[in-house]
């Protein structure tokens, strides 16, 4: 009797479920509690993504063109900042850099990091039940309290910082600033003299996992697949313990030195075409095949995005702005991507994609930011943040899952050290247009600089008509004064509200060689044992 009764119970809760299923798939994903994986590139152009500029016929990004084609593809998507650390304070916190306190890049031998009063979206997340897990590039301060698994991560794999900040004797694809380590020297000092006949091509780069450095000098070589196999295991693991999970990727790809997967030959210095970057590019991209093959049965929203636009100066090692050139920076000499406030520095490749969610093959031009993924999985998560403090960023649902085409009404670029302050608000995007009060460029392949330039009244361009903004609109036209007054007004009360919000962070830019990651004192930083 009892038997049969729950026989009969299991079969009614089994057939209710099934119909559940059937009829409301996406809604019945919604109310369990999703995994996230945010893939952040590092340098990374907008041009990369083959998906934004088919014409172009490159096939380097196949995975990610079927995510796309299986997604949502975001056209008007900005990294928050144009420079590495104030862009990952700013997804992590969901603040601009003049709020969150990370306005500029923290060294290896930095003491401190992103503030510790800024609350980050993988503490609040793990205080939801969620395992976190970050594999790959921090670089938010790796000294004391500020590593990853001090600031909300349950695991990490990563270097602390960009994989050029370490030095090598083997220079391979751009290691442009590393010069080969003394190994009698003091610490992290990079000498300025070259020594034939190096010693080996691993790179001073510390590996730490969760806190503790376990490979140093690190072979870049294998990094991707320390990566990978890091990730996979992260996913499988928290499958079979059915918790949701945030797993946080920042990928060393594209960022100088490129370690392509190429034959033996091909590895000479004397490759100097773009085969370097295409084959770092397919190497990333079948990363992210593999990330998102892993995790693909299981109610995860897969976020890809860029951190910053790519770096010019490297030439043939640098990314692809795509239409955005900032024409009028560039013909007045200097770079007009990473670390300017130009399209090119800013506006990243992006893709959301969560089968049976978000609608496949959908393009949105929303105006959106890096800063509003933290609302937006917080949201998701069904999780309240913080209350003691203002946020930038906007909660993207909507975007994301229903088809919603306005994002942000204003959206800031702060400066990332072209030109003026770090972190001031130099340029503003209201719908089709953005107002500069400042400009300037970063070095340009070939090395060109160009100086700053205060704007009053500031130079607007129109986007839809000019991306690659190469003539402002002519000031005074009724055209030019509506967007001016409009844009000028919204920017005095975004200042206005930070200068008088309280939960505003200070950020310690204190370097001390004692604060470099180093496995064994006795050794230069960079001439360590490889460890466990
Ligand atoms: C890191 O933490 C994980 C548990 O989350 C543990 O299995 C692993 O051994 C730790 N690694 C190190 C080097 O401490
Ligand atoms: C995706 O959408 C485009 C047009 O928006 C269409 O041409 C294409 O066939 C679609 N692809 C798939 C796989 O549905």
């Amino acid at each position: 009797m009892a038997e049969g009764f729950t026989l009969l119970l299991s079969g009614m809760l089994l057939c209710g479920l099934l119909l559940h299923m059937v009829s409301q798939h996406g809604v019945d994903k919604l109310s369990k509690k999703p995994n996230f994986i945010i893939i952040l590139a590092d340098d990374i152009g907008w041009g990369d993504l083959d998906a934004n500029q088919p014409e172009e016929r490159a096939n380097n990004t196949p995975h990610l063109n079927l995510m796309a084609q299986q997604g949502l593809r975001l056209t008007d998507f900005h990294s928050p900042a144009s420079t590495c650390s104030p862009s990952r304070a700013a997804i992590l916190t969901g603040r601009y850099g003049l709020r969150n306190g990370v306005t500029h890049n923290f060294a290896v031998g930095s003491v401190a990091g992103l503030p510790l009063s800024e609350v980050t979206l993988p503490q609040l997340l793990q205080k939801a039940g969620y395992y976190t897990a970050m594999v790959g590039k921090w670089h938010l301060g790796h000294n004391g309290q500020y590593g990853p698994t001090k600031r909300g991560f349950d695991y990490y794999l990563g270097i602390p910082y960009s994989n050029d900040m370490g030095c090598t004797d083997t220079p391979g694809y751009n290691l442009p600033q590393c010069f080969p380590c003394d190994s009698s020297g003091p610490q992290v000092i990079r000498l300025k003299r070259r020594v034939h006949g190096g010693c080996y091509s691993k790179v001073g780069l510390p590996l730490i996992e969760n806190s503790s450095i376990v490979e140093q000098p690190l072979d870049l070589w294998t990094l991707t697949e320390q990566y990978k196999s890091a990730a996979l295991r992260i996913i499988h693991n928290a499958k079979e313990r059915e918790q949701p999970y945030l797993l946080y990727i920042a990928l060393a790809h594209m960022h100088v030195p490129l370690a392509p997967p190429l034959p033996p030959d091909a590895l000479s210095h004397r490759l100097h075409d773009g085969r370097v970057y295409a084959a770092s590019l397919r190497e990333m991209d079948s990363l992210v095949g593999a990330v998102k093959s892993a995790s693909d049965d299981a109610n995860t929203l897969i976020w890809f995005t860029g951190d910053n636009g790519p770096w010019e100066q490297k030439c043939q090692y640098a990314g692809s702005v795509g239409p955005f050139k900032g024409t009028w920076q560039s013909s007045r000499g200097g770079g007009s991507a990473k670390r300017t406030t130009w399209e090119g520095g800013h506006r990243v490749p992006t893709v959301a994609y969560w089968p049976g969610v978000i609608h496949a093959n959908t393009t949105s031009a929303a105006l959106l930011s890096g800063m509003d993924i933290f609302p937006t999985l917080l949201s998701l998560a069904g999780v309240t943040p913080p209350s003691d403090r203002r946020y930038d960023g906007i909660d993207a649902t909507n975007v994301l899952l229903r088809g919603e085409q306005t994002g942000h009404k204003f959206l800031f670029h702060p400066n990332s050290g072209a030109a003026g302050k770090f972190g001031d608000l130099q340029a503003v995007r209201t719908g089709k247009y953005k107002a500069f009060y400042i400009t300037g460029a970063a070095e340009a392949c070939g090395g060109s600089t160009g100086t700053q330039q205060l704007h009053d009244p500031p130079l607007i361009f129109d986007l839809e008509r000019d991306e690659a903004e190469e003539t402002p609109i002519e000031a005074g036209t009724p055209e030019y004064q509506t967007a001016a007054d409009k844009i000028a007004r919204r920017r005095e009360e975004l200042l206005w509200d930070i200068a008088t919000d309280t939960s505003v962070s200070a950020s310690d830019y204190t370097t001390d060689e004692s604060a470099a990651p180093c496995c064994d004192p006795t050794q230069a930083v960079c001439r360590c044992r490889t460890l466990g």
